[in-house]
């Protein structure tokens, strides 16, 4: 399952990649509004860091506008995916610019159905937000149980990339469904990471080491 980091802080996607824990990075407006700085500049930095898939999102709505968008996008790195909205222009713009070589991510799902369109129009990730289905009453990982055996079903290249995800269970569970990846803040990646048995086990076996004469 591939981890990205779903962030526009410099400082953590650093930290992570130089840990190599991370597969990549997803970044969406609200994201970039919570840093400092230009987020173009932003966009640029993070895709001179990380060598794997970076979704960056369109801020344009119409299908010539975020095809146009996408290629200026895709200019700042090979890596970079273009995140398109599940919306009819961006069904479009996710079918020219797929047959133009550049992956896109379809994001704001929220159905198997959704993601079913997404993938005939050659998305190569769809992003359905648990957390925000958990959010409004609904199971959120339900519909990543569903989408799997949907693109089992059909053979369809397009990855599960799981998103807004909110707790390290939601982790477990979608590698447990085989979602091919999940994105997540670095507060969860933390929490993944560390474990106060482990920390505790660890302080023990020094101190033991300690009181041999
Ligand atoms: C990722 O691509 C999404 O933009 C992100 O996971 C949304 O998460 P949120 O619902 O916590 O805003």
């Amino acid at each position: 399952m591939k981890i990205f980091l779903d962030t526009a802080n410099i400082k953590s996607i650093k930290f992570y990649n130089d840990l190599g824990l991370i597969d990549g990075v997803t970044t969406n407006p609200t994201l970039l509004s919570k840093e400092d700085g230009n987020p173009h500049d932003i966009m640029k930095t993070i895709s001179s860091i990380v060598k794997g898939d970076i979704s960056l999102e369109v801020i344009n709505t119409t299908y010539s506008e975020m095809v146009k968008e996408g290629h200026k996008l895709r200019n700042y790195g090979d890596n970079i995916v273009v995140k398109c909205p599940m919306t009819a222009d961006g069904l479009m713009a996710c079918k020219t610019l797929s047959n133009d070589k550049i992956p896109v991510n379809i994001t704001l799902v929220f159905s198997p159905n959704q993601a079913i369109l997404a993938a005939k129009c050659g998305a190569k990730y769809v992003s359905p937000f648990i957390g925000r289905l958990d959010d409004i009453g609904n199971d959120g990982m339900n519909i990543i149980a569903e989408i799997k055996q949907i693109f089992q079903n059909y053979d369809y290249d397009t990855q599960i990339l799981v998103a807004s995800v909110r707790h390290p269970m939601h982790v477990i569970d979608a590698a447990k469904i085989g979602a091919d990846a999940v994105t997540m803040p670095p507060s969860i990646l933390e929490k993944m990471l560390n474990h106060n048995l482990t920390l505790a086990g660890l302080d023990r076996f020094l101190s033991d080491w300690k009181q041999i004469k």
